[in-house]
């Protein structure tokens, strides 16, 4: 796919980058509909920031105690993304609260990830939570950022087990897994301008697969 047909996407990180680095190799297949061309950290010791400068994707960092109200640190970001010509913004364990201004402006072009099968377990500790509550099924979550946390009109999910015996490590790298898979699938379904909100409902435009087999939905 040529450079100009290709969304430019925006990553925002806080921590380790394993989503950013699934988002990276996706973005290097030459057929994939979105390429990253930034990456801003709200930390300058983020591990996804070197995972970036090692795939040569510029990177920024803007940190909350830089300014004096979460709106400007916001206007800093939406500065340097479309400075960079970003179409698209990914959050990607981006780990801090984004202002009204910030989640309007980039209205139905921000996706997050989220580790739980929303609604169930907005906000922290989602594995620990799964487990306490004894739920058969966990997972993950791809979808439009508003402005309460942890919700938006639904892009996909990918479910997994929890299996006997299961700790919150063994679940949570389960469901990293899962995560790495959803994100460059939503991101492809996304870029590819085939999903569209409607009523406050991602609709995806594409043939059904056999529903019934699906862990991941959409499917592939
Ligand atoms: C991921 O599990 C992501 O779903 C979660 O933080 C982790 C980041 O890992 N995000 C949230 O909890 C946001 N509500 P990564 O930095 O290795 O991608």
């Amino acid at each position: 796919m040529s450079s100009a047909a290709r969304k430019k996407v925006g990553v925002l990180i806080s921590g380790r980058g394993s989503n950013l680095q699934a988002l990276l190799a996706a973005g290097a297949e030459p057929d994939f509909p979105a390429e990253i061309v930034l990456v801003v950290s709200s930390k300058p010791d983020a591990q996804g920031l070197a995972r970036a400068a090692r795939a040569g994707v510029a990177t920024r960092v803007v940190p909350r105690r830089d300014f004096a109200r979460r709106e400007d640190c916001d206007a800093a970001m939406t500065a340097a993304l479309e400075e960079a010509g970003v179409e698209l913004v990914c959050m990607a364990g981006f780990m801090r609260l984004l202002s009204a201004a910030f989640v309007a402006h980039w209205r139905d072009r921000l996706i997050n990830v989220h580790p739980s099968l929303l609604p169930l377990f907005p906000g922290l500790d989602t594995h620990a939570r799964a487990l306490a509550a004894g739920v058969k099924l966990h997972g993950c979550t791809v979808h439009f950022v508003r402005l309460e946390m942890d919700s938006g009109p639904i892009v996909g999910q990918a479910a997994v087990p929890v299996l006997p015996g299961d700790t919150e490590d063994a679940l949570a790298a389960r469901v990293l897994a899962a995560e790495h898979r959803l994100y460059p699938h939503c991101l492809r379904l996304v870029a590819g301008g085939r999903v569209k909100v409607v009523d406050e409902m991602a609709a995806i435009a594409e043939p059904g697969a056999d529903a019934g087999a699906r862990i991941l939905n959409p499917a592939p």
